[in-house]
């Protein structure tokens, strides 16, 4: 198989290493990569969101699976761009998401919550507000527990989610993201919903929208700082499997969960082709639904693709043609684990172009290292935005793979570097 993969962070570099491994796997292609990504496949000039680039060549170069990473050109409507690449121009591959109408289960979170409701997926309560009941909302809010918990419709690069800790707080940023339009049209139109407690963790499904697998799990830690403190990052780092996630919890996450969003999909006429990330709370016990994303997490894919001991490509060639329920899936023993390597001052400003060292050399076996915000400028690999690298261990404990990890990150520098030692730490 040809295959073109869309992005150029961590999850692609780790998407591009896993699918160099397939036997299917002929000539593989990243847009526009990154200079980790450039040691496995060619790495090509045009971005994510160029659709006509990538119509043009996937043509050119009988590309048979284009595998898209980021959000943005799902919601943006890759699929059915090339859904019609397909009739007009005989083009005869597929994309690996789901459709535009569909990708809005991760483009609206009002989208979302609508259809967990109408689907019987446990959420949190919620109701959603415009700038026409805008004092409905004040009104909901003055009478809501605390915490509460505001969140942009749209898509707002990962800041559009605030949970406050007051009334006064919440009617702020209510009025910040509604009248002020601080998002723009993300914020025209504002979820506010319940605060759940509990340990957040992450399942990453296949599926055609009839059929699924469960491909892995995992648990992110968001903040910037040590015994989760901070602002909220993309992911400062990522382990799996996570102890909690037994048979009986994942039992009550397929009944509860998966299988009611597939079959939701299914009778919706929602069209499905890809990778489906359900955000998900462990309240007491019980598996609710935080969020939906149309693709792989960052950096959660960096150890969930080490752990899959199943070919990638077959897979997706099996999702394509309707054979997804008869494959088998294998786990790797042992834990894995990925601690990101940050600009300073990230993710706030931060510095770019600093001449990255250390990476050149040998890693042991059970290791890899995946490059996410890095440029090549004159031969040197540089900065290129906040999270830089990732180094993913695999051990016989979660903190074993932590160790590992941290131990090979001291000898990768750049000036400002920042990582967290304390990944998994409460697996100890
Ligand atoms: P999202 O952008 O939907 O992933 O939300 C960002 C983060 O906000 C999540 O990963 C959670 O940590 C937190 N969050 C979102 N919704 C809730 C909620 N209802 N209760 C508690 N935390 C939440
Ligand atoms: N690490 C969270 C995400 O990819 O959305």
């Amino acid at each position: 198989m040809n295959v073109l993969i869309l992005g150029s962070g961590g999850r692609e570099h780790a998407l591009a290493w896993k699918i160099n491994q397939s036997h299917h796997c002929n000539n593989l292609f990243i847009a526009p990569g990154n200079p980790g990504i450039a040691q496995i496949g060619k790495v090509l000039d045009f971005g994510v969101n160029d659709f006509e680039a990538i119509k043009s060549f996937a043509l050119t170069n009988q590309i048979d699976v284009i595998v898209v990473g980021p959000e943005d050109p799902l919601v943006n409507g890759i699929y059915d761009f090339m859904e019609k690449a397909k009739h007009e121009n005989g083009w005869k591959g597929f994309v690996v998401g789901p459709s535009k109408e569909a990708a809005q289960l991760e483009g609206s979170k009002a989208f979302s919550k609508k259809f967990m409701q109408r689907n019987g997926i446990p959420t949190a309560g919620y109701a959603e507000f415009t700038k026409d009941n805008f004092e409905d909302g004040k009104a909901y809010i003055n009478q809501h527990t605390l915490p509460i918990v505001l969140k942009a419709d749209g898509l707002a690069a990962g800041k559009g989610v605030v949970i406050s800790e007051t009334r006064e707080d919440a009617l702020q940023v209510f009025e910040d993201m509604i009248i002020n339009q601080q998002f723009g049209k993300a914020s025209s139109k504002v979820v506010i919903e319940e605060f759940l407690k509990g340990i957040e963790v992450s399942v990453f499904v296949l599926t055609n929208g009839r059929d699924y697998q469960v491909i892995g799990h995992a648990k992110d830690y968001k903040r910037i700082g040590e015994g989760d403190t901070g602002l909220n990052t993309g992911g400062m780092g990522c382990v799996t499997p996570v102890p909690f996630m037994d048979s009986s919890f994942m039992q009550k996450v397929e009944e509860r969960i998966i299988v009611p969003t597939v079959n939701g999909l299914a009778k919706e006429g929602l069209v499905y082709n890809g990778f489906l990330f359900f955000g998900l709370m462990n309240v007491a016990g019980d598996p609710q639904v935080i969020e939906y994303n149309c693709r792989m997490g960052d950096p959660e894919t960096e150890v969930v693709l080490p752990r899959l001991d199943t070919d990638l490509l077959s897979l997706f060639a099996a999702m394509d043609n309707g054979t997804l329920e008869d494959a088998n899936i294998n786990f790797s023993e042992g834990f894995y684990a990925t601690v990101v390597a940050v600009s300073g001052g990230y993710p706030g400003d931060y510095k770019k172009n600093i001449p990255i060292s250390g990476i050149e050399g040998k890693l042991p076996s059970n290791a890899l290292l995946f490059h996410a915000g890095t440029k090549e400028t004159e031969g040197n690999v540089v900065t290129n935005g906040g999270r830089v690298l990732t180094v993913t261990s695999k051990g016989h404990s979660i903190s074993e793979a932590v160790k590992q990890s941290v131990s090979l990150l001291e000898n990768i520098h750049f000036e400002g570097i920042n990582y967290r030692k304390d990944i998994g730490y409460e697996f100890d």
